[in-house]
């Protein structure tokens, strides 16, 4: 049975700005509530083979959860930049942009005031579509330039949930923006994704430092814990002893995706409910994460604990550190250029 959140719940200001919840449904009964806090999904109510609906993404059923949490992440938009900029400098048309630190001596996704973290303007366009928009401004956690951004949420009658991202600048950034929400098939709280199989169109990834920046290289799946290009359990190779899954303490990885366009990248299957959700992006990279930082303090929705590695994210991207690594696709957004990124979660039944 589908719990929906209440809307006073998240009703507050925030620097002045209306925080409220959004609820999307389809003709089907799927459900997602999305707050514009962050842009997060706080909820999103799929069912399994038995037809039985569970919440499958983390989250807490209060606006007052989400600023107290552990993890900051939950179910938020990201930007301006997904991912890690190393030491948090770059160097743009000859000038040097020092960004701000938020992970040791590296920038993670968009730093201390990222996406994450600020309310957006909101304006629910049907019962399936909600709009946000935001203005980064010139200088915001070290940018250059005013990017005004723009996230459509779309949960279609094909069961997709969409997000499109569009941004424009006013001068040259980086721009990589994606979505956090941290998935467990079973239901949030609701136990291990060891089982989950998973499968990623990708026979490369981008290998990792010490410090989860990539080293430059695009390396071969093949024979290495990397290979997901098969249905896969999640846990079979999570804890194999090589430097890659250490450094990543297990998964925290880009991978770098086969073809172009939008096309499915991506495929996790829960056994025991049936639930399938499917990955459709035009961007080259996705994120695999594994919740490696999931410890059991953040308590959340059904004041379920959640635990080391009972979920997982899949963020689509371009690569991260790209500002300094020129071998990868360019995030530079010009101005006069338009920012376009796309990425759906599908959602199905095994038959
Ligand atoms: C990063 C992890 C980070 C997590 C935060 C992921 O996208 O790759 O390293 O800890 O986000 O929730």
């Amino acid at each position: 049975m589908i719990k929906l959140i209440k809307n006073e719940n998240f009703k507050t200001k925030i620097k002045g700005k209306q925080v409220d919840l959004y609820t999307l449904k389809n003709d089907n009964g799927i459900t997602a509530q999305i707050t514009n806090y962050g842009g997060r999904v706080v909820s999103l109510w799929v069912p399994d083979k038995q037809g039985d609906y569970q919440d499958i993404v983390l989250g807490y059923k209060t606006i007052d959860g989400y600023l107290n949490s552990n993890e900051i992440y939950f179910g938020a938009l990201i930007g301006r930049y997904g991912n890690r900029i190393a030491k948090g400098k770059f160097v743009l048309n000859n000038s040097v942009y020092k960004l701000a630190t938020n992970n040791d001596a590296n920038h993670l996704h968009g730093g201390v005031n990222g996406f994450n973290n600020i309310v957006w303007g909101a304006k629910q366009i049907s019962d399936s579509k909600l709009e946000l928009t935001y203005l980064s401004k010139d200088g915001e956690e070290g940018y250059p330039g005013n990017l005004n951004v723009k996230v459509i949420y779309k949960l279609t009658n094909n069961n997709e949930l969409q997000i499109e991202y569009i941004a424009t600048t006013d001068k040259a950034t980086p721009v990589n923006l994606t979505h956090h929400s941290y998935f467990n098939l079973l239901g949030a709280g609701k136990g291990s994704i060891n089982n989950h199989l998973l499968q990623i169109k990708a026979s490369r990834f981008t290998p990792i430092n010490d410090v989860l920046i990539p080293t430059g290289e695009l390396k071969d799946v093949k024979n290495t814990p990397f290979d997901f290009t098969k249905p896969t359990k999640i846990a079979k190779h999570i804890n194999d002893e090589v430097d890659q899954i250490k450094y990543g303490f297990g998964y925290d990885h880009n991978f770098v995706l086969d073809g172009t366009g939008l096309r499915l990248v991506a495929k996790v299957e829960e056994p025991i409910s049936g639930r399938i959700l499917e990955v459709i992006t035009n961007e080259p990279g996705m994120q695999f994460y594994s919740g490696n930082f999931l410890n059991g303090k953040d308590v959340g929705k059904e004041n379920l604990p959640y635990k080391y590695r009972e979920a997982f994210c899949l963020e689509t991207q371009h690569f991260p550190n790209s500002p300094n690594q020129l071998n990868f696709p360019s995030t530079i957004l010009k101005p006069r250029n338009t920012y376009q990124s796309t990425c759906i979660y599908k959602f199905s039944i095994k038959e």
